[in-house]
Formats: structure tokens, C-alpha cells, sequence
């Protein structure tokens, strides 16, 4: 749900009504608490009962907070107990470890991972993993250097000039550099680099010299990607709207 109509529940509904008319099939929503506070949050959630919402998927913060604030996972915990359809519990699920913990926390259904899916492609099948006691697979700095590579491939190489798809990519090395060293050193090398070669190159420095060494499970504390994804920044314009 796109995040500006969570200031207006009447919209909404009237949204749901029309959509649940014509789906046939399984309806889910996806919204986060609030937009610049929570007032509208229980009657959107009674708004999700009336219509038979199949599953909600709730990204614990208000369009306000952004991507960094701390996750409101009581809320979570509120849809929880409030609404007839299973819940995903989303916002800041980094690892196996952190989606056990998430669902202790709110008695959600399951988790919906975002950033630390781009950071980790493993991390899906670590939670399973986790979640069936079994020992976790742990990626090595040479296989996130071999995920590097798929990621550049899917830039088409004839049609798109390079500066095109250095930036493409450092879309993706701005999460996958949250766990690649401790100071960041990788993620500021990266951002400098203008050409395909150097970037690679700082790949290869970062990830191929001790290739054995295992890829962490976690972001390491204080390293932060850069807010530079496209909702966030559709996100971020409807909130100076609304201050204007
Ligand atoms: C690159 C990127 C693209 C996203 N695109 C969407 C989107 O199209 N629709 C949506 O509801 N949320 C989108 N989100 C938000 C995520 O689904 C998620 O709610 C948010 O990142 C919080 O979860 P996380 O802490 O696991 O990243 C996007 C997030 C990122 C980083």
C-alpha cells in the first residue's frame, strides 16, 4: 500500500472494496504502521478484516521513521492479535538469528526480509536452517564474489554503457558492503570507483585475498548503506510534501 494513503483510511477502503471484487484469488497487502504517526493504524487494520485480506505483510515503522529507526515490532505483535489473516513480520529481519527472535517478539505467521535479501541471498535458506535446528550454510567471501558477478550479468552489456552499469551495481555492493569488513573500507572504495575495472578490482581486493573466510551473517555495527533505493525516495518526497 503505497504509503501516503495510510493518512486517509476512507481511501483505503474504498481501495479494498474494488480490488477484493475483482481478485478471485488470494489477496495480501503490504503496509507499514502509519504515516507520520500511528492514529489511523487500528481502524486500516479493521479496514484489512472487513475486506478478507488473505495475508498482511507490516514493515514496522511509519513512512516517517524511514529506513533506521528502531522497528516497532509491539505493533506488529498488535496486528497480530487484531486481524483474521496470518502476519509477516517485517523491518530489520537481518539473519536467521534475528528472524527467531522477530517471531518470539510478535507472534507472526513468518518474516519478510528485505535489505538483508540483497546483502545475503543465503539468508532464506539460513532461516529455514535455523528454524529446523539444523546447521546453518555459510557463504564464503569467494561465493559473494561469484554473486557479484551474476548481479553484473544481468546488466546487458551491449545496450547500456558502462558508467550505467557501475551504478547499477553499486546498488547492490551498498547492502553486500554492510558485511564485507568492519570499517567500511570496501563500501567508500566502492563509491569512488567510476569504471568496471576498478570496481572490480575492489571487489577482488576485498573478497578474493582471503577467499576462504566466511561472509557474516549480520551487518557489521555501524556500517550503513546508503539510502539511495527508489521508494525510499518516493517516500521521502510525500513526507516534504506533507511539510509544505
Ligand atoms: C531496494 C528496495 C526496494 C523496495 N521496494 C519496495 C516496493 O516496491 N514495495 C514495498 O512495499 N516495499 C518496498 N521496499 C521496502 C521493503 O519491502 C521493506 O519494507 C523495507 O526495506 C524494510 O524491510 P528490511 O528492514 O528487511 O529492509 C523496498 C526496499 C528496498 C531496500
Amino acid at each position: 500500500m503505497g504509503g501516503g494513503l495510510l493518512r486517509d483510511p476512507a481511501q483505503v477502503n474504498r481501495i479494498l472494496s474494488e480490488m477484493r471484487n475483482a481478485i478471485s484469488g488470494l489477496f495480501t497487502v503490504k503496509m507499514r504502521i502509519g504515516f507520520a504517526d500511528t492514529s489511523t493504524f487500528e481502524p486500516i487494520l479493521d479496514l484489512i478484516d472487513r475486506h478478507r485480506i488473505d495475508l498482511l505483510s507490516l514493515h514496522g515503522r511509519t513512512v516517517k521513521e524511514g529506513y533506521h529507526s528502531v522497528v516497532h515490532y509491539d505493533y506488529i505483535a498488535q496486528a497480530v492479535q487484531r486481524v483474521n489473516c496470518p502476519v509477516l513480520a517485517n523491518g530489520n529481519v537481518t539473519s536467521a538469528a534475528t528472524t527467531a527472535t522477530v517471531l518470539a517478539q510478535t507472534g507472526a505467521a513468518g518474516v519478510m526480509v528485505g535489505r538483508s535479501a540483497i546483502r545475503n541471498p543465503w539468508i532464506f535458506k539460513q532461516i529455514r536452517q535455523y528454524l529446523t535446528h539444523q546447521p546453518l550454510s555459510v557463504p564464503t567471501l569467494a561465493d559473494v564474489r561469484h554473486y557479484i558477478d551474476l548481479l553484473y550479468q544481468t546488466t546487458t552489456a551491449s545496450t547500456v554503457a558502462e558508467r550505467s552499469r557501475v551504478n547499477f551495481l553499486k546498488k547492490y555492493l551498498n547492502f553486500i558492503g554492510q558485511s564485507v569488513d568492519t570499517e567500511g573500507g570496501f563500501l567508500s572504495a566502492m563509491r569512488r570507483a567510476q569504471t568496471e575495472t576498478e570496481l572490480f578490482g575492489i571487489c577482488d581486493r576485498y573478497l578474493l585475498t582471503h577467499p576462504e573466510l566466511p561472509f557474516a551473517q549480520e551487518p557489521y555495527p555501524g556500517i550503513i548503506a546508503r539510502p539511495s533505493c527508489e521508494t525510499e525516495r518516493q517516500e521521502t518526497s510525500q513526507l516534504e510534501a506533507l511539510r509544505t
